[in-house]
């Protein structure tokens, strides 16, 4: 059994899809959990419920990725009511795809905007809190075509791939203050990300997984769960994949 009582975790985009799982299954170990989504009113109902469902602390926090103003004023909040944050799980991710040929500056500029920057920007104001503590977890979710590429996610390939240099970076530069810095990589896993693909585009990807099915949620909250615990002490700068087999 792992207990992360006395821990506040934060995991972004967390009102849906892969960061709700992974809220709730830190939230069943004792953390506290806060909870952020693009609309306050959503991540309070998220909050509210996980809460119900597990009896730990939650908060509820708007945060868009996008914005470096939403950012700190999210952090301030989160900082100033609960003090430092022990764990942070850069889940929150968007796509925009597009064959490369075809692909908008905009749709770019803006994929590697939340994935990218906006961790950047939010891991650099969180990890001061943990420098502080000397104990820290960072979990960030990268994915499978990181690795493999996809047709149509030059933008958003790109910026889970550089997801993986900025963890490794990072787990070097922090290792010494005992905290973890990892990614996690998830192939196909059933969310709302996946749910508008066409069929064909589904079995194709289904017939290349050994497992012989698409990932859940709870698949990816299992893992982050034991990088986020002390049964992961001597880990850093890993990558996890979680994808069936697929790669
Ligand atoms: N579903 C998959 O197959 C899959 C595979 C590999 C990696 N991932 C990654 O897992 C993570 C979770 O994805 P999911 O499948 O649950 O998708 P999802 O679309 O269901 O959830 C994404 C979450 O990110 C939030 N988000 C999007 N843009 C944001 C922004 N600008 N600012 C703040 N929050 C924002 C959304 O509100 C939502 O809560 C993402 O980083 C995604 O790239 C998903």
């Amino acid at each position: 059994m792992i207990h992360l009582s006395g821990k506040t975790a934060l995991v972004t985009g967390s009102t849906r899809g892969i960061g709700k799982a992974i809220a709730f299954k830190l939230a069943e170990a004792g953390a506290t959990v806060v909870i952020t989504g693009r609309t306050e009113d959503r991540a309070k109902e998220v909050a509210k419920d996980i809460k119900a469902k597990t009896g730990a602390d939650t908060f509820a926090v708007e945060l868009d990725l996008s914005f470096k103003e939403s950012i700190e004023r999210a952090v301030s909040r989160i900082t100033e009511e609960l003090g430092a944050v022990d764990i942070l799980v850069n889940n929150a991710g968007s796509n925009r795809d597009a064959l490369f040929i075809r692909m908008k500056y905009e749709d770019w500029e803006e994929i590697l905007k939340v994935n990218l920057t906006g961790t950047f920007l939010i891991t650099q104001l969180l990890v001061k809190g943990m420098l502080r503590k000397k104990w820290g977890r960072i979990i960030n979710i990268s994915s499978v075509v990181a690795f493999i590429g996809n047709l149509g996610q030059a933008n958003y390939s790109t910026a889970k791939a550089g997801l993986i240099g900025f963890t490794k970076t990072l787990a070097k530069e922090l290792a010494t203050r005992n905290i973890t810095v990892n990614a996690v990589a998830p192939g196909f896993i059933e969310t709302d990300m996946t749910e508008n693909l066409s069929e064909d585009i589904k079995q194709g990807f289904l017939s290349q997984i050994p497992m012989g099915r698409f990932g859940k949620p709870e698949d990816v909250a299992g893992v982050v769960l034991f990088l986020a615990s002390d049964l992961s002490n001597y880990i850093t700068g890993e990558v996890i994949h979680v994808n069936g087999g697929l790669f």
